[in-house]
């Protein structure tokens, strides 16, 4: 019914606009109020075990994947830490030879994916310390695990993952804190000016959902599209792999996420005019690499959706439609650039007249291999 909705047309547009409150729900109880501090108690793990810890694998499934990717790249950046990632089937049966003093984190929403779970028995029969970033409160991967780290998102029903999936990203931001701060790489000040942001996140979560008119606009411009390709670099490749799945799983379209600087090995094959490129593009490092690929698709007539926190004039002009999202930072981009991007698979699949929350062939738990 509509009030199981809470006046939503579907779950999955209720859970999108959850995204503020859940986000705020993750951070709550594990920073201090005054911004200062991460609460290292209510992390699964303790500070004295982050401190040893050399090595790190994200291991999970389908969406939460995406989640380990971003991880991986905040934690080799800010914790300096060596990060192994991999889809738990694979994993699972590759008979990894774990490294001394590794800690094996398992991203499940459910706690119950199969090979999520086949793969942190294998990690604690190995004898590796385990860590569950987890939302449903009691599920076996919660209970099986070392340490569990509840995303504490709130009940996820829309089978295609939306808050799941960004709080598990603010899980693995204050991971990465705590875990940096364990080794004693974070001066104070840059300690606090992370920690700063991330209170900034739900509130910039909210500025993002503003976005719905703009991204319904474009929705009525492409739905009819059959291919679309999503590119990114550094943490906007696996954003982009995380706005073709969500486009995939419910409208049907075929999308496909790459890495921007590895387009010119295969999907570049595909561009002639008209055809639908959304690029995320944060304002840093990558931009001007990432311009450069925008040419490459502009010289091909393919039609460019940018999704931004730059205003860089170069980056508006190579764009067809042109999506500012208002930014706080690299990291915590991630988590802003993917709300349009579940906004725009939403109304693409609602104009289609597919069953968006019950997506055809698809699970909300894969409890079986
Ligand atoms: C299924 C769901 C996805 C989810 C994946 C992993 O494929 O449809 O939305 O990302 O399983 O689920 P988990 O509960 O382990 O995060």
């Amino acid at each position: 019914s509509m009030a199981e909705k809470g006046g939503y047309k579907h779950f999955m547009l209720k859970e999108i606009h959850e995204q503020p409150r859940a986000i705020a729900d993750t951070i709550r109880g594990r920073v201090l109020p005054d911004g200062s501090e991460v609460v290292y108690k209510e992390l699964g793990i303790r500070f004295e075990e982050l401190a040893l810890t050399r090595k790190i694998y994200l291991v999970a499934c389908g969406t939460s994947y995406h989640a380990c990717l971003i991880g991986k790249y905040m934690i080799e950046n800010i914790a300096k830490t060596p990060v192994e990632t991999d889809i738990a089937s694979e994993f699972r049966y590759r008979n990894v030879p774990f490294e001394q003093d590794s800690l094996f984190i398992a991203i499940t929403q459910s706690g119950e994916t199969a090979d999520t779970l086949a793969a942190l028995r294998f990690a604690k029969k190995s004898g590796v310390k385990t860590l569950a970033i987890c939302n449903v409160v009691g599920s076996t991967a919660s209970r099986e695990a070392d340490g569990v780290f509840y995303t504490h998102s709130g009940p996820e029903i829309g089978v295609a993952s939306t808050k799941a999936f960004t709080t598990q990203i603010v899980a693995l931001y204050l991971l990465t804190l705590a875990l940096a701060k364990a080794k004693g790489l974070l001066v104070e000040q840059s300690y606090i000016s992370f920690l700063r942001n991330l209170l900034m996140l739900p509130r910039m979560a909210e500025e993002a959902l503003k976005l719905e008119n703009r991204i319904q606009q474009l929705a009525k411009e492409v739905y009819r599209k059959p291919n679309f390709l999503y590119l990114g670099r550094g943490l906007c490749y696996p954003v982009a792999l995380e706005g073709a799945l969500k486009l995939k799983e419910i409208s049907y379209i075929h999308a496909e996420g790459y890495a921007a600087g590895e387009m010119k090995h295969g999907p570049i094959a595909l561009v002639e005019e008209g055809f639908p490129v959304v690029f995320i593009v944060s304002d840093d490092f990558y931009l001007d690499k990432t311009l450069s690929n925008m040419e490459e698709i502009k010289a091909r007539d393919g039609f460019i959706i940018t999704i931004s926190d730059s205003k860089k004039e170069k980056l508006k002009k190579l764009s067809d439609r042109f999506i500012y999202v208002e930014g706080i930072h690299t990291y915590l981009n991630t988590v802003l650039f993917s709300i349009p991007l579940q906004l725009l698979a939403y109304h693409v699949a609602v104009l289609r007249g597919c069953d968006v929350d019950q997506p055809r062939n698809l699970a909300k738990s894969v409890t079986v291999e």
